[in-house]
């Protein structure tokens, strides 16, 4: 696993924005996974800039998010559907039938996950993922569990998940209970995998996924097997694993 240190969250939002482009620079047809949550709104700004400026063509790009809520409709503000395309693609030139998110209002919840998991695999694998961090470890909303689940999936959410989240919901009573999320092993398919983390409240989560036990205990200890993940980091998020 890489560590990349940048000074503050715009440093670290601007290199993964450049890495996005660069990688679709490369290969114009990219399969992209994508995160939501406060970390990554800055790099999606930077590369609707970057767009803005003609420096990247999302014509051909293929992205899946990786996770959903179970049972808020598309338009509600806090679906992740609102949120990608209020963040990012409503300003990027991307097709809309290249937009890959679950369904989290499927009539037949387990069948969502098997379509959307074997969408992954036809059009897979992932080429480039990108990644948030939840305090608890979860990464998509894989929570901390006895086994690391490999596909994608319903997650119960914890209640210091839902906690986290109720800052955008007003109260924890409307923060939905369950999730589809992407599987471990979705993710770790993927060919290179980047987590990006901000602000000294993560240096604790950091340090457990960058030396704690590899354990479903805590589900982002398993990117330390990947072959090609790294973690972009600002100084703050670093703050822990600098002094040990
Ligand atoms: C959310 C998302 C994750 C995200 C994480 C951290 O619940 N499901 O994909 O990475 O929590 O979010 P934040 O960046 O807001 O701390």
């Amino acid at each position: 696993m890489n560590i990349l240190i940048m000074r503050d969250y715009n440093e670290i939002s601007r290199q993964a924005a450049l890495l996005v482009a660069a990688s679709i620079a490369l290969k114009p047809n990219l399969v992209l996974g994508l995160p939501t949550g406060r970390t990554p709104i800055r790099m999606y700004k930077e590369l609707v800039v970057i767009y803005k400026n003609g420096f990247v063509n999302f014509s051909d790009v293929v992205t899946f998010n990786i996770d959903e809520y179970i049972g808020l409709p598309r338009e509600n503000p806090n679906s992740f559907y609102s949120y990608m395309h209020n963040n990012f693609f409503r300003h990027i030139n991307i097709k809309k039938e290249n937009i890959h998110i679950p369904n989290g209002m499927a009539k037949d919840i387990k069948k969502e996950c098997v379509r959307y998991e074997n969408l992954i695999r036809k059009k897979g694998p992932i080429d480039l993922m990108i990644l948030g961090i939840g305090y608890n470890g979860h990464i998509g909303f894989n929570e901390p569990s006895d086994e690391f689940i490999p596909e994608t999936h319903v997650e119960v959410l914890t209640e210091r998940t839902r906690m986290a989240n109720s800052r955008y919901f007003g109260s924890l009573a409307k923060v939905p209970s369950e999730a589809i999320t992407m599987g471990l092993g979705t993710i770790m398919h993927s060919k290179k995998i980047i987590l990006l983390a901000s602000g000294r409240d993560k240096a604790e989560t950091i340090l457990r996924a960058v030396k704690g036990n590899i354990t479903p205990r805590f589900p982002a200890s398993i990117l330390r097997l990947h072959r090609d993940c790294t973690f972009i980091l600002d100084r703050d998020a670093a703050g822990l694993i600098k002094k040990k």
